[in-house]
């Protein structure tokens, strides 16, 4: 797979309140924003914007740029972030005041000036301090952000059936080696979130020396760091058994549901549809019902339902409960998270939706239908050798059944790590590369 990356261009007219990054041409045609994404534009047309004049006001400095638009911006917006050293530390990236307890609410600018030749913009403030400001900087965040999110500037992928062709995939020991793939590898678990690495081997621990390169594995109630699915005949779980397993999230019985799931295989059944592993992008289907069902897509992602699990591990007897929505939607539109297991799913229902619950079951069986349809299910088998790597919060899994006998058995290896490691590792290499 090519590392190379390369920067959408779009949108000039509108301000930068993301870049989005692209990182090969293997993104097709079914690539498609989310209806409620940012408008996305680039660094570039950032760089270009000029201002051409500014005005002073009451309470706010009008800025003129150069493609005919004005902002208004508050005084106190401008103070709050003065790019100064004495006010922002430009290496630790972090305000050094706090704006509440020095800053007049009502300050006005004595003054305001464009400087070369509309890059920069000083203002005097009553106390005669000065603040510069690049005019990049003032186009970026002058609009403020629509998507209010702290995901990878990267376009959605949204998936179905014939996802396997199209499954990016990334060589084990060139993700240690080449930060450039490492970093291409992170922005695709954003983009598309399921993602095969290959030629891992078939020894113990790879999957950890893969998070450690990162930052680290997530500790969590089945174990410390790696944990051995490993099917056998007094399993305590069903994923340890050679039953089916239907389509489901881990952790939804936890309040804080692990961001990646990282599985090594490292033994496997013979055949080529035993234990074999079944994908759904959830996002893809939560998008499909809200557009042929807005009432049940409503009824998802508006009311809470309980998960529970229990048992014992590596760690020792758990017992965990917690309340997510189906759906999860953010303030701006777009689908955070889908939160589905049914075998997990707790007897307990929110009060309010009581006299509610049979419109909830409908909702619940046509979500249930679309995700396990030919449209949206993929299935392969994960080779033996193979790691596969996938959103949890996204991406709904399971696996055919196959037959516990003699040697015929499935073993792999499991870590968990967070999206606040994946896309600090990501923001990290994006800044070097
Ligand atoms: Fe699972």
């Amino acid at each position: 797979m090519s590392c190379l990356i390369s920067r959408i261009c779009r949108m000039a007219m509108a301000p930068c309140p993301r870049v989005l990054v692209s990182l090969t041409a293997s993104s097709s045609s079914r690539t498609r924003t989310y209806s409620s994404s940012p408008i996305a534009s680039s660094v570039e047309a950032c760089h270009q914007s000029r201002i051409t004049s500014v005005q002073l006001k009451e309470k706010e400095l009008s800025v003129h740029w150069n493609n005919t638009s004005t902002v208004d911006l508050p005084y106190v917006f401008l103070r709050d972030n003065c790019q100064e050293p004495e006010s922002f530390d430009q290496v630790a990236r972090q305000r050094l005041f706090n704006p509440a307890f020095t800053v007049d609410l009502n300050i006005r600018a004595t003054g305001a000036e464009v400087n070369e030749e509309g890059r920069q913009l000083t203002i005097t403030w009553p106390d005669g301090h000065r603040s510069r400001y690049k005019s990049s900087w003032l186009r970026q965040y002058c609009t403020g952000n629509t998507a209010m999110s702290g995901r990878l500037p990267v376009e959605t992928f949204y998936w179905g059936s014939d996802y396997y062709e199209k499954l990016p995939r990334f060589d084990f020991e060139e993700l240690l080696k080449d930060d450039k793939c490492l970093l291409e590898y992170l922005l695709k678990l954003e983009s598309h979130g399921l993602v095969l690495v290959e030629n891992v081997g078939t020894q113990s621990q790879q999957v950890k020396r893969l998070c450690d390169h990162i930052y680290y594995p997530k500790p969590c109630i089945y174990g410390i760091d790696v944990m051995k699915v490993e099917s056998k005949l007094d399993a305590s779980h069903i994923a340890y058994t050679g039953v089916e397993l239907p389509l489901h999230n881990d952790f939804v019985y936890c309040d804080y549901t692990c961001g990646i799931q990282m599985l090594h295989f490292i033994h496997h059944v013979p055949g080529s549809t035993a234990g074999a592993s079944r994908f759904c992008d959830g996002f893809n289907v939560a998008e499909a019902l809200r557009k042929t069902n807005l009432s049940a897509f409503d009824m998802l992602s508006q009311y809470p339902i309980q998960f529970v699990d229990a048992g014992t591990d590596t760690v020792g007897d758990y017992d965990t409960e917690s309340w997510h929505h189906t759906i999860s939607v953010s303030s701006s539109g777009e689908i955070t998270e889908v939160n589905y297991s049914n075998h997990s799913r707790g007897p307990h229902f929110p009060a309010i939706l009581m006299d509610k619950l049979h419109e909830w079951y409908a909702a619940y069986y046509e979500f249930s239908h679309l995700m396990n349809s030919p449209e949206y299910l993929i299935e392969f088998k994960v080779e033996a050798g193979q790691m596969v790597v996938f959103n949890n919060r996204r991406v709904l899994h399971g696996r055919s059944g196959f037959k516990l006998q003699g040697n015929d058995y499935r073993y792999a290896e499991l870590c968990y790590m967070d999206w606040d490691e994946i896309r600090s590792k990501a923001r990290v290499l994006m800044k070097k590369y």
